[in-house]
């Protein structure tokens, strides 16, 4: 699934970092609303007894706030150091704290099972090999950890925005974003993961700032997977 015209260094870190640099408002870029899996998310995390959760691509906090205020100890990576400088100053004005740390989803800055969840919203299509991504996932969680993410579908409202640069991958704005089929995303979890959650959902995002300025629809796969390394 890797893309040979893709790398970590051309998938869109300085088209993260100048979309935040440019947002003027004291909101998140993605709405003062979290993602609509926030709840379903919280309440898996919860059945599961976890206790603290790493939210990787954090972006500028939307969600971690979501995170906090039920309950979590929560750390915060993100590429984009502004993203991190936001979401840390965002939380702290309503009263929350975390952990911010710059760091990639195919790099993340933990040892090797000391994760005990993950969540991962509206960020999996970013990364040039996502496979890489899975793995780091299953690295840093504990045994028996967490990971719930969401992943763009080929029906997404944004699919074929931007410039084609491989098959359903698309830059826009100095960025990536790539789509998936349901095989494939089932496939990167084939080995080493026990899926207990793989849903289609939609839901309508309103505009983001400069970044994508009008309402657009997201068509999602919604995956909850436990860790089960051999
Ligand atoms: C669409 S935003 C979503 C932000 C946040 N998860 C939310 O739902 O509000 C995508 C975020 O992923 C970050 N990002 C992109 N590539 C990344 C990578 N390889 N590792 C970590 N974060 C990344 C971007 O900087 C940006 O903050």
């Amino acid at each position: 699934m890797n893309d040979s015209s893709l790398t970590d260094s051309n998938s869109g870190s300085a088209g993260w970092e100048e979309s935040y640099a440019v947002h003027q408002s004291e909101e998140s870029l993605w709405g003062d609303q979290a993602i609509p899996i926030l709840d379903s998310s919280i309440e898996i995390l919860r059945r599961n007894l976890i206790e603290t959760v790493v939210d990787v691509g954090c972006g500028d906090g939307r969600n971690l706030f979501g995170l906090r205020s039920a309950g979590f100890s929560c750390a915060g990576v993100d590429i984009s150091p502004t993203a991190l400088v936001r979401a840390a100053s965002m939380l702290g004005a309503r009263g929350r704290r975390a952990f911010f740390l710059e760091g990639s989803l195919t790099s993340m800055p933990f040892a090797a099972g000391t994760v005990e969840a993950i969540t991962c919203f509206d960020v999996f299509g970013q990364v040039a090999d996502p496979g890489c991504a899975v793995r780091e996932f299953g690295r840093v969680l504990m045994p028996g950890g967490i990971i719930i993410m969401n992943a763009f579908a080929t029906d997404d409202g944004t699919y074929g925005e931007g410039d084609k640069v491989g098959e359903h991958i698309f830059h826009y704005k100095g960025t990536t974003f790539r789509y998936f089929g349901e095989p494939e995303l089932r496939d990167l979890f084939d080995i080493g993961w026990n899926v207990l959650k793989f849903e289609r959902m939609e839901w309508d995002d309103p505009p983001h700032g400069e970044f994508r300025p009008y309402p657009h629809r997201h068509v999602n796969y919604f995956i909850v997977a436990r860790s089960t390394p051999a």
